[in-house]
């Protein structure tokens, strides 16, 4: 797991990746739920983001688990290997205080 700083001020991008022996056990939505609050307090972040492709249904779901919302839809976002697929985004703000 890890978190990119983007360019844009307070805006970091969360990435993640699990061992395939170790997936369906609940351990990315406990780890992004574990990272969450770190980013937005130790990096000082007003933005957490994530960009997922639409038939990745498992990390929309570990997303969604974690209390972001998607947004929209990026098309043609993403390009792997030549081939060129939409991104979904999701998001967290810290609450309003
Ligand atoms: C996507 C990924 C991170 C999920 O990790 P995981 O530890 O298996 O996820 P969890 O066990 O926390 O599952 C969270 C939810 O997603 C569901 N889910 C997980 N994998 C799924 C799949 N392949 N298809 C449908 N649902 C899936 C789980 O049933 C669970 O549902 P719930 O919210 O009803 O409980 C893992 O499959 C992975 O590393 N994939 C390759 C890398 C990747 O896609 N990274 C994200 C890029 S944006």
């Amino acid at each position: 797991m890890w978190v990119a700083l983007r360019p844009q001020p307070h805006v970091g991008g969360l990435g993640y990746w699990i061992i395939p022996p170790a997936r369906g056990l609940g351990l990315a939505t406990a780890a992004v739920r574990l990272v969450l609050p770190w980013a937005l307090n130790a990096l000082n972040l007003r933005r957490l983001e994530a960009w997922v492709e639409p038939d990745n249904v498992g990390s929309q779901r570990v997303l969604r688990g974690a209390g972001f919302q998607q947004e929209g839809r990026l098309r043609n976002f993403i390009t792997v290997e030549d081939r060129s697929s939409d991104a979904l985004v999701f998001s967290v703000i810290p609450p309003k205080l």
